[in-house]
């Protein structure tokens, strides 16, 4: 089995959302529960960007001694030394420095050519080079690179010394197999990479960024960069939970993860109570309804056994249990099931008059709670000696 090296940066391309910014203390908060979940490398932020970020990455930097700390820099030298002194004292610094390699990039946002990015990697790696050991490449925008460039950008990087070549599909634009086969271009094509990792960093504007860091894995990326909930810039990051669960469940790949999933819903709550964002129901792994069926046919099936609607044991995600909720397509198996949880057993006769009770229920409102099944369960015997009359 290889191991594959997860990077959260839920703290600075997360931390990007409009609304969501942490403070100091959450960010303090947050880093110690990645720690604990067993991330490698925790993004902690962009130390040039504001007096409060480098304050945060310096703390952060003191108070993590598991998992790499790693302060985001643009290639320019200023910004790197700034990186640097963020990180001085840290366990485990990693600078983490870059530029636009697109077409699209080099004319419109830096009105340069090829070679003087080269040039400018050149530098920027070797500078980051002279305070820290460990030093990650980003070609911004890398999904929409030439293969051929970027190798020659990768390649530029890993002679000035970079450790971990980023390859962000920072606009969200490819296509799985697409950024498969620039992973696989890269991993063929680039010399010296014996002590150099390869990196996904995905984005999600068509909804494609957990499959895109899967097939990048798959064809030779060993860390993925993503954050908790998938939170991040326009439709945001590859999620942490959908990658690590996806290795998890399918070990035919042969990769495994160092992420201690028992902890993940928890830390989906930390991080959408810590930013005030809410995580949609239907989100796979951490959402509410991600273990909740409410189908008649789903339920039946789950009563009998879990595995014919689940793929996941809750309990590896840290989730109490399935839940059987309660609609107007619910079934007698899900009543009878939920009533017994309430400590009321119901013989079959009681329960057909409890199930017509119900759905008269149940058509008014879209879901039963507790305060109707207490209802039910109180007033059995009423009802079915009206049921039976
Ligand atoms: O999406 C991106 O290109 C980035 C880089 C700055 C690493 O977040
Ligand atoms: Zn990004």
């Amino acid at each position: 089995m290889t191991k594959i090296h997860i990077f959260d940066t839920t703290l600075r391309d997360g931390e990007q959302v409009p609304g969501c910014r942490l403070n100091k203390e959450q960010k303090l908060i947050l880093a110690t529960q990645l720690e604990k979940l067993g991330v490698d490398v925790i993004e902690a932020g962009f130390p040039v960007s504001s007096p409060g970020d480098f304050q945060s990455v310096r703390e952060l930097g003191q108070k993590i001694k598991k998992s790499t700390v790693c302060g985001l820099s643009r290639a320019v030298k200023n910004d790197i030394k700034v990186a640097a002194e963020a990180l001085e004292g840290c366990a485990r610094p990693r600078i983490h420095t870059g530029i636009g390699t697109s077409e699209n990039h080099i004319k419109y946002k830096f009105k340069s050519t090829e070679e003087q990015i080269l040039e400018r990697i050149k530098d920027a790696i070797s500078y980051a080079k002279s305070f820290v050991e460990d030093v990650e490449f980003y070609a911004e925008d890398a999904g929409r690179t030439r293969n051929e460039f970027l190798a020659r950008a990768c390649q530029t990087a890993i002679d000035a010394g970079a450790t971990v070549l980023n390859i962000p599909d920072t606009t969200g634009y490819c296509l799985p197999y697409e950024y498969g086969e620039k992973i696989a271009f890269l991993a063929a094509n680039l010399k010296g990479l014996q002590n150099v990792i390869i990196s996904t960093h995905c984005h999600n504007d068509l909804g494609l960024a957990t499959a895109n860091s899967i097939y990048g894995v798959i064809n030779g990326a060993r860390q993925i960069e993503c954050t908790i909930n998938g939170i991040g810039e326009r439709a945001g990051n590859t999620s942490l939970e959908e990658c690590v669960m996806t290795i998890k469940q399918h070990d035919e790949l042969g990769f495994y993860t160092d992420i201690n999933t028992p902890l993940l819903q928890e830390t989906s709550n930390m991080v959408s109570r810590e930013m005030g964002m809410i995580v949609q129901p239907n989100k796979a792994i951490v959402g509410s309804n991600a273990f909740a069926h409410s189908s008649g046919i789903h339920q039946d099936g789950v009563i009998k056994e879990r595995s014919t609607y689940e793929i996941i044991d809750p309990a590896e995600v840290g989730v109490d249990k399935s839940s059987i909720v309660l609609t107007a397509r619910s079934g007698r198996a899900a009543l009878a099931f939920r009533l017994k949880e309430f400590g009321c057993e119901v013989t079959k006769l009681e329960l057909d008059a409890l199930y017509e009770r119900f759905l008269q229920l149940a058509d008014e409102k879209k879901e039963i709670r507790e305060e109707e099944l207490t209802f039910l369960s109180e007033n059995k015997d009423s009802i079915y000696a009206e049921y039976s009359k």
